[in-house]
């Protein structure tokens, strides 16, 4: 099998490695990619938000399969286009990925498939942003209503930087706030069948023991050693087969990656928010315990035939990811600083622990970071303190000037 993934980050990263180690892929490309999906995947340029584009390159590579993997494409209707040139595509129909692209849709979503989540209220005016902050009270928790690479989101106490952050929104959904953890359950479709993967959980602030202001996620592990082991049974039945139905009876199917963000509230379990692809960083930990081959069940998701594939295999392992992230991030990251280290790591840590690129390239000999978050490090242990020992020992064998990661991924839930 011929596979094209679409994206270039540390997610794009785990998906090639995955498929770089499945028998069945013949040919593994990726466009854009980045440094280190070099290893496993032959690079190539092309506009990944031009649907047109993309389904000529994937023609001309013949490629058997197509995987889109950040949200962006997704939203812009690549995945039709792709599908409208006769490849199979994984990933879902532009208004499919509503439910990622507007925060209303998928509450709206929600509300018809009876998916438990927090209550709350689209606004568009001053007078309406003021009367929902006022029904629920602090703290406030502020959403912009499109697409915000995770950043769209405002949690605060502080009412004034909850209204200014509502005011600079065109539409946003207000919303009641969720105690408890998080977790993030991801599930492959084919629009009718749904296979879900194994939980994560994702530490979305950028400083340790959860300060700082929110990011795409600056690390993740798996297993969840505090979680009901019947999770995974309550939420296909509470929110992902939910879902997945209501939006084929709207006759717009779902077919690709549902993730559904939770909180394991007092009250339940609720749907924070839902994205339509494989999410970062929480990928690159249940991939490496994947021990499925990836390909086929792609493939089945794409051609609708997911009910052909068996449940999924899982390793015993545990795995933890840190994301090295560049100075500055998430605001204006600093790029074009100078990575070393990566050969030590390769070299003194593999294969338990290993390096995926987020935002670097090639710069002559040298790998040189192109993005807020840099590198994805990854291992895996036989319980999560191993994992995160390794994980740790490999980041601190690594130098970007400037860089900062977060100390205390999986700390708690390892016992450390
Ligand atoms: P989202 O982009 O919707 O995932 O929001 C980003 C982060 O904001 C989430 O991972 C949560 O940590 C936090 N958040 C979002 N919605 C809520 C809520 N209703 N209550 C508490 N925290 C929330
Ligand atoms: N880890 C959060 C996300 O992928 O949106």
């Amino acid at each position: 099998m011929k596979v094209l993934v679409i994206g270039g980050g540390a997610r794009e990263h785990a998906l090639c490695r995955s498929l770089s180690l499945d028998p069945d892929v013949t040919a593994l490309h990726c466009a854009p990619g980045n440094a280190g999906i070099a290893d496993v995947a032959e690079l190539h340029q092309v506009d990944a938000q031009d649907g047109a584009a993309v389904a000529r390159l994937a023609a001309g590579l013949e490629a058997d399969l197509v995987v889109i993997g950040p949200e962006a494409p997704l939203v812009a209707g690549v995945a039709d286009a792709v599908r409208a040139a006769g490849i199979p595509c994984f990933g879902p129909s532009k208004e499919a990925a509503e439910l990622e692209g507007s925060k209303a849709f998928a509450k709206d979503v929600m509300a018809a498939a009876g998916v438990p989540t927090a209550r709350s209220y689209v606004c568009t005016t001053p007078a309406e942003i003021d009367e929902a902050l006022d029904a629920f009270g602090a703290p406030y928790v502020v959403k912009d209503d499109g697409l915000a690479a995770g950043k769209g989101v405002v949690v605060t106490s502080d009412i004034e930087q909850a209204r200014a952050h509502a005011l600079s929104c065109d539409r946003v959904v207000i919303e009641e706030y969720l105690d408890g953890p998080e977790v993030s359950l991801f599930a492959i479709t084919d629009g009718t069948t749904v296979l879900p993967l194994t939980p994560a959980q994702d530490f979305k602030r950028a400083l340790d023991d959860d300060e700082g202001p929110n990011t795409g996620g600056m690390g993740a592990y798996s297993p969840l050693p505090w979680a009901d082991p019947k999770l995974v049974d309550e939420v296909m039945a509470t929110v992902l087969q939910p879902t997945v139905d209501e939006l084929r009876r709207r006759g717009t199917p779902f077919s690709g990656l549902l993730y559904a963000g939770l909180a394991i509230t007092s009250r339940g379990v609720r749907v924070i928010e839902f994205n339509a692809r494989f999410g970062d960083p929480e990928t690159q930990v249940v991939l490496a315990r994947l021990k499925t081959p990836l390909a086929s069940v792609l493939l089945n998701a794409a051609n609708g035939t997911l009910d052909a594939e068996p449940p999924l295999n899982w390793r015993d392992d545990a795995a933890v990811t840190v994301v090295v992230a560049s100075h500055n991030y998430p605001g204006t990251p600093r790029t074009g600083d100078l990575i070393t280290g990566l050969d030590e790591v390769a070299e003194l840590d593999a294969p338990h622990a290993y390096v995926l690129h987020a935002g670097t390239r090639r710069d002559g000999d040298a790998i040189v970071s192109a993005g807020g978050r840099v590198l994805s490090v990854t291992a895996t242990g036989e319980d999560l303190a191993q994992a995160r020992d390794r994980a740790y020992a490999a980041v601190g064998r690594i130098r970007l000037d400037g860089s900062q990661h977060r100390t205390d991924i999986a700390r708690k839930a390892a016992g450390q």
